[in-house]
């Protein structure tokens, strides 16, 4: 029997290519990694009231309508993991299990809304380097800005080619995005839950705890990972997905 195909959706301010390592690496499994509205090379430039965890969720069900693909297995890295909450949400019957990677339930707090809006502003006048510069820091391990000047290259990169008015309108989505805590108990399908044991923007133990929330969630600590894993270690990340895709048949 075939596999379940694999949908890969990124984190913020990122498009697909956070995935290209796990893409090459998953070769028993056909990988469908998309770039999300307003990243990467999605096309034509929308309005900030465009963005949304349902848009993002709505667009990836549309293309895997076009593809003519039912279930995936939905692995969401961070934001991908809230439009991966939508989905479970809204779109149930289309997954076959979930891998939440670097990723929270909890809605924004006010005081992080704020931060939203400041960061928009700072994109609107400075474009994806302030960004770029604002988050840097905090995305990646202390260890990766020390030993893998490539991966915070590489990381930057990503961030600077992303449009100002698709960062602006995740942020709007990031921002207003729904608390995704009701849920976790009502989950039914197979979840793996990775965290990165120096992620400063999502905690490991933060993580830990969604995955006690999650009926028969398994949980796995990547070492030496912050919040970009795929990136920062590529091969420990696609191991424990085969391993986790390999016992779903
Ligand atoms: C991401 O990587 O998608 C962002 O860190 C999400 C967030 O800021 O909540």
């Amino acid at each position: 029997m075939a596999h379940v195909p694999v949908l890969l959706i990124h984190g913020f301010p990122f498009d697909h290519l956070l995935w290209r390592y796990q893409v090459g690496a998953l070769t028993r499994w056909r990988c469908i990694a998309p770039d999300l509205r307003g990243a990467g090379a999605s096309s034509g430039a929308l309005a900030i009231d465009d963005f949304s965890m349902g848009a993002y969720a709505d667009d990836v069900i549309a293309l895997l309508d076009r593809s003519r693909v039912g279930q995936v297995v939905v692995c969401g890295l961070s934001m991908g993991g809230y439009v991966t909450f939508e989905l479970l949400r809204r779109f149930p019957g289309r997954v076959r299990a979930a891998i939440l990677c670097n990723t929270k339930a909890a809605a924004d707090t006010p005081e992080a809304k704020l931060g939203r809006d400041a960061l928009a502003a700072r994109a609107q006048q400075g474009g994806a380097r302030a960004v770029a510069d604002a988050l840097l820091p905090k995305l990646l391990a202390r260890v990766t800005h020390e030993a893998q000047p490539a991966v915070v290259r590489e990381v930057r990169e990503m961030i600077l080619r992303q449009p100002v008015w698709g960062i602006v309108g995740a942020l709007r989505a990031l921002r207003d995005r729904p608390d995704s805590t009701p849920l976790l108990g009502r989950i039914r399908v197979p979840v793996l839950i990775v965290a990165g044991d120096d992620d400063q923007i999502v905690p490991a133990a933060e993580m830990e705890a969604m995955a006690h929330a999650i009926p028969g969630a398994q949980f796995t600590l990547v070492a030496d990972a912050g919040h970009v894993t795929p990136l920062e270690q590529p091969p420990a990340l696609a191991e424990v997905l085969s391993g986790f895709l390999g016992a779903l048949g």
